[in-house]
């Protein structure tokens, strides 16, 4: 094995589905207990490529290929052993072993890495209780954090002077910059955190590798993290991960939240299988390994835009990984900002509510494509349908994929072109009626921007609806609810315009001569039309 680690390729094999990783190259079918593809390996139609997730290994009863996630990585992209390791590694976000035995001198600069962070913490936190930490103290207890959470999960205080530096002076000052504790100024070492409440942050086995120091005094950024290290990738690394994964194990699934202390009052609040990604944004990297671990989860985002924003981007990242028996779900914190303060005001019953009520992803999805797009005009219907397929092109096992494509073909014809269907048991020429989410969307403007519904009062009362109650709850800023409602007047305009074209045609049939009223009339829906492309185009 040339060196490396068999420990390192087993990790490796355990860490990263097969059927991902072929996925990618392959599409495949689950067919009872394998997925079905074409051989990459040989030219073929019909599929007798099949891959077997639990065991970890792939077989072609055409041409005898045979293997595992290495050997397809290593024949797929024609590279050498160490190539696919290297990208497997990465797929996997490990941390790629040295490929020689590691030399005295590596292991003792790890160890003397984990040493230095493990030492600074055990500073911080004895600093917490200090004297010059009272006011971080008495910030964290406000949090609603016991003595007992503080110990958990580490916390500790950094104070203003560079307490690090000056302590480690005689340790070698690369080992202070290579944890990222301290820097080098024009005068010397100073601390990276300095008047910081300090959260270590725990690799997937415990260690403490790096820290999140969140500002004290209002100062922006509310927080800073140690930026990558050798030992430390923010961007493969999940908050609370090492505390919650049994938690995950028992619970069958895990909940993702935005915020640090939101995953930790989540743990210690009856849901233990809460995570949080390091910083905002979700990275691929975090889903392959929450997915590893278990492939149900509940994201749970802020009630804000910047919520709504995270699930859509949480939702575009899931996709490829889901599988016929994978539960994901989207819930939206309301009755607080998030859901530490979900937990401080109404309890873990108020957020049980949250979770348990949790959106799946096919109607995540399908709701997202409601509110993004002015579903009720065809050229709205096109781009809310070619945003779906987009989304559930990315799908990487096919017969699942197929699954999504027919529910939404399902719920556009009965949803969207339910007017079709109305149109021919109504024997009289009406204005077709206002469809359910036409109507849930003018509840919502009404509601949220009562100054536009105001404005465009006269129109709204023509439409005979009923506009009290709540809507459901959309993503639809005011520009888009001004357009909306704008495109909308057009099109009943439009609606109209056709009516009487309708009614003249049958009098020019009739023997009249009313060729240049029809011919008017559509000069008007010529330009009727073209607004309503140049708003929806705008
Ligand atoms: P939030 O702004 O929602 O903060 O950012 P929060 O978790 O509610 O923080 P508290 O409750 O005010 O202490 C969510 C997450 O985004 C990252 C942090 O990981 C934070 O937990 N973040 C936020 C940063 O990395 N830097 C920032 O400046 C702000
Ligand atoms: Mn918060």
């Amino acid at each position: 094995m040339a060196g490396f680690d068999k420990n390192f390729t087993d990790e490796l094999r355990t860490r990263l589905s097969i059927v991902d990783v072929v996925s990618r190259r392959v599409p495949l079918v689950k067919k009872g207990q394998n997925y079905w593809g074409c051989c990459p390996f040989h030219n073929e139609k019909t599929p007798s490529f099949s891959v077997n997730e639990e065991k970890g290994f792939y077989h072609c009863f055409g041409c005898g290929e045979h293997g595992d996630i290495i050997s397809f990585t290593m024949k797929s992209n024609n590279v050498d052993f160490r190539t696919a390791i290297t990208e497997l590694a990465a797929a996997a976000g490990l941390k790629l072993p040295d490929y020689k035995p590691k030399s005295a001198e590596q292991i003792a600069r790890e160890e003397s890495y984990f040493q230095l962070v493990n030492d600074a913490a055990q500073i911080y936190q004895k600093r917490l209780y200090d004297t010059d930490g009272a006011h971080a103290l008495e910030y964290i207890r406000r949090r609603g954090f016991t003595d007992d959470m503080i110990k958990k999960y580490g916390i500790g205080y950094a104070p203003k002077n560079n307490i690090i530096a000056n302590k480690f002076i005689n340790v070698k000052q690369d080992s202070l910059i290579a944890t990222g504790l301290c820097r080098r100024g024009d005068f010397g070492m100073y601390d990276f955190f300095r008047d910081k409440l300090m959260f270590p942050i725990f690799n997937a086995h415990g260690k403490i590798v790096a820290f999140s120091g969140r500002s004290l005094d209002g100062s922006e950024p509310k927080y800073i993290n140690t930026t990558d290290t050798e030992q430390f990738h923010k961007r493969r690394t999940i908050f609370g991960f090492n505390f919650a994964r049994d938690a995950i194990y028992r619970a069958n699934r895990s909940i993702v939240v935005e915020g640090q202390i939101d995953a930790i009052q989540m743990q210690c609040n009856g849901f233990p299988e809460t995570v949080a990604p390091l910083g905002t944004a979700l990275t691929e990297d975090h889903i392959s390994i929450l997915c590893k671990a278990n492939r149900n989860i509940v994201f749970c985002f802020d009630g804000d835009n910047a919520g709504q924003k995270a699930a859509a981007r949480a939702c575009d990242i899931v996709m490829p990984f889901l599988r016929d028996a994978s539960d994901v779900r989207f819930a939206f914190v309301s009755g607080g900002k998030d859901p530490d303060e979900v937990l401080k005001t109404g309890g873990t019953a108020a957020m049980h509510k949250i979770i348990d009520s949790a959106t799946p992803l096919v109607d995540f999805l399908w709701n997202l494509a409601n509110a993004g797009f002015t579903v009720s005009t065809p050229n709205g219907r096109t781009q809310a349908e070619k945003f779906l397929k987009q989304k559930t092109d990315k799908i990487s096992d096919i017969t699942l994929r197929g699954e999504y494509e027919h529910e939404y073909n399902s719920r556009m014809f009965n949803n969207w072109h339910k007017w079709k269907k109305d149109k021919k048991s109504a024997p009289k020429i009406e204005l077709p009626e206002i469809d359910a989410i036409t109507q849930n969307t003018l509840i919502y403007i009404t509601n949220q921007y009562p100054e536009i519904a105001e404005q465009y009062a006269e129109f709204l009362a023509t439409l005979n609806i009923d506009l009290d109650g709540d809507a459901a709850d959309m993503n639809l800023n005011k520009t888009a609810a001004e357009k909306y409602i704008v495109s909308l007047k057009l099109q009943k305009y439009l609606e109209k315009l056709h009516i009487q074209k309708k009614d003249l045609t049958a009098k020019l049939l009739a023997g009249d001569d009313v060729r240049e009223e029809i011919e008017k009339i559509d000069a008007d829906i010529n330009d009727a039309n073209e607004r309503l492309e140049k708003l929806i185009s705008m």
